[in-house]
């Protein structure tokens, strides 16, 4: 049995689609357990580029079974745009494709919502990608979402529709919003809804059904530990839990049967919104990081502040994950760097502190403490063995080993499947036999 997690340990953007794009072959079905099409999942096949936003990076592999789990929220219109832009390019959802009858649906409502709250916090907003994801999730803990399965069922639709909207406008229109138009929403959605309707099911059985037939699942998390709703920099966070723990929620698969986390950690770091991000480089470092790196967002194309590696988070990730294995990504960005510094701890009013303070005011206050590495100042890019690295890069990577507290089972060094180190010996090396 080998049902594995792949999740972000840092604010997002660390290379997931890459990686679940390497290893899916080695599963038989990957799954999608939150977030929405806020994610942006770049997977690059013989140069040329895909970005996923809420279909699984397992489909761009012919054949490869794909699920999207009753803990994603699923914009219809987004969904479609996507599937057509895709299969445009000659990709097949013939049976490929499964949503499930619980995933909750974005409605234009949610971004409506979410584009007056944002202005109503003024200089404390998010920064969010205002995709309506926030406010879907809202209505699906305020128990009046509608779900992938209200779909199947169109006579129903417009009462739901009425109640749902009805409410968000009262709330639109004391925020002095424009409403929204209940019968265009009905309309376009009983539209949408009889092309998504095949694709919808009680995913959660079927998974159930092909793990009991010994089938192995890739669960592929978005945004990143930090950006977790519970466990991440709360409250500038996305509202699902894109920890490793989600995966069982958000799939309906139990714990018992995921047998490991893989953490993609960028060999340093970024973040695209708001909130706090201690080891941040706002000088000509994090513009040579941007620079390099091509740090821009894949869903919105803003530019990703940039920092130094942070090992605290990186920690925090391990230990919140249960992380088995770590895919180090973007080493070659590091390549011309004569010197590297990395975060070991923070100091807040001058104590060192060694966990994340759970206050986001406290977190921008710290102060990282830096350990400074020599740079190896030659080109690593598309390398393909560890011992090609120059000796400075295997010491970097030995000490992020040691302050994550778990192996580094694969280096990336570009975006391309074939740029990439595996390790022997590793147990990610494990997974993909
Ligand atoms: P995700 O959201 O975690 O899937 O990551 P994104 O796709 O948003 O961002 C990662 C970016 O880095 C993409 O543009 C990838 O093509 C690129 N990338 C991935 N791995 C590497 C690498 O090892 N080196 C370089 N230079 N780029 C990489
Ligand atoms: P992937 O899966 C990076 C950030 C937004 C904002 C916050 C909340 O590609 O790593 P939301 O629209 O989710 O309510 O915004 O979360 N954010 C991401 N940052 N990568 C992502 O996805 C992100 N998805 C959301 O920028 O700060
Ligand atoms: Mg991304």
């Amino acid at each position: 049995m080998k049902n594995i997690v792949v999740v972000g340990t840092q604010w997002g953007d660390e290379g997931k689609g890459k990686i679940v794009d390497l290893v899916a072959p080695h599963f038989d079905i990957v799954a999608r357990y939150q977030g929405g099409h806020n994610a942006g999942h770049t997977v690059i096949v013989n140069g040329e580029k895909f970005v996923l936003h809420l279909l699984p990076s397992g489909i761009v592999h012919p054949g490869k079974r794909c699920v999207i789990g009753n803990g994603v929220v699923v914009d219809p219109t987004a969904l479609l745009a996507e599937i057509d832009e895709l299969s445009a390019r000659g990709i097949d959802f013939d049976g490929r494709l499964a949503i499930s009858n619980r995933a909750h649906i974005i409605l234009p409502h949610h971004l409506a919502l979410e584009r007056t709250s944002e202005q109503r916090r003024g200089v404390r907003q998010v920064g969010t990608t205002l995709r309506g994801i926030g406010p879907a999730y809202e209505d699906k803990i305020g128990r009046r979402g509608l779900r992938a399965g209200d779909l199947l069922r169109p006579d129903r639709l417009k009462r739901q529709l009425e109640e749902i909207i009805g409410e968000a406008n009262d709330i639109l229109r004391a925020r002095g919003a424009e409403p929204i138009a209940l019968a265009a929403v009905v309309d376009d959605l009983l539209g949408k809804a009889s092309r998504i309707a095949p694709f919808v099911t009680d995913t959660a059985l079927l998974l159930a059904r092909e793990m009991t037939a010994g089938k192995t699942v890739l669960f592929e998390g978005a945004q990143g530990t930090m950006l977790d709703i519970d466990h991440g920099t709360y409250p500038y966070v996305t509202s699902s839990s894109g920890t490793a723990g989600g995966a069982t929620v958000g799939t309906g698969v139990p714990p018992t049967a995921i047998t490991g986390a893989l953490g993609i950690m960028k060999a340093y770091t970024t973040r695209v919104g708001s909130g706090p991000f201690p080891t941040e480089l706002t000088d000509a470092v994090g513009e040579r990081l941007r620079a390099r790196g091509q740090e821009y967002g894949a869903s919105t194309g803003r530019p990703r502040r940039c920092g130094w590696f942070d090992g605290v988070v990186a920690r925090y990730a391990r230990i919140i994950n249960g992380l088995t294995s770590v895919a180090l990504m973007k080493l070659d960005v590091l390549d011309d760097f004569e010197t590297i510094d990395i975060c070991t701890a923070y100091r807040l009013g001058g104590e060192l502190v060694e966990a994340i303070p759970h206050d986001a005011q406290d977190l921008e206050a710290v102060e990282p403490v830096y350990e400074t590495l020599p740079g190896w100042r030659s080109s690593t890019v598309g390398l393909t063995s560890f011992e090609q690295l120059p000796d400075n890069a295997q010491r970097y990577i030995a000490r992020l080993e040691e302050l994550v507290g778990c192996e580094i089972g694969l280096v990336s060094t570009g975006p391309d499947r074939q740029d990439t180190i595996l390790r022997s010996g590793s147990e990610l090396v494990g997974w993909l036999r």
